[in-house]
């Protein structure tokens, strides 16, 4: 896995951002076992609640084309899409990434260009709730 790489296409996805709202600025990257990458950005809403955030449309397009098998994501936000610091997932995002990754999957938070730091799911989401191990 080229982890630069990655982390390149996640703050190339950031240009994207729909965010006239909170003017925060999000990109992702998946990459599936494949190879293949799903990039997504943050789309908001002016009713709100519909925005969605740039990883859960980076999964959204990722599994509508069919993929299941993902090994890591990249994220990168700031307001303005200034990278300031490191960019950690919401939990909502975290949930859905459980829903399809176990505790391996790895979590890229871009600081700025060259450099991340790296978590697992299992780091981020411990003791996640998982209805398919009933
Ligand atoms: N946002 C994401 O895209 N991903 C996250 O994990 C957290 C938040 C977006 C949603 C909204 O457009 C903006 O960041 C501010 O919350």
């Amino acid at each position: 896995m080229n982890k630069t790489k990655l982390c390149e296409a996640a703050l190339k996805a950031l240009e994207n951002s729909y965010s006239p709202y909170s003017n925060y600025k999000v990109g992702a990257a998946l990459l599936c076992k494949n190879g293949k990458i799903y990039t997504g950005c943050n789309i908001e809403n002016s009713a709100f609640s519909p925005t969605i955030c740039a990883e859960r449309t980076a999964f959204a397009k990722a599994v509508s084309e069919g993929e299941r098998d993902f090994e890591a994501i990249a994220v990168a936000g700031g307001l303005d899409g200034q990278i300031k610091g490191e960019f950690s997932p919401c939990g909502v995002c975290r949930q859905v990434m459980a829903e399809f990754c176990d505790n391996s999957f790895k979590i890229l938070l871009v600081i700025k260009n060259g450099e991340y730091k790296e978590y697992t799911l299992g780091e981020l989401l411990p003791d996640s709730f998982d209805l398919k191990s009933e």
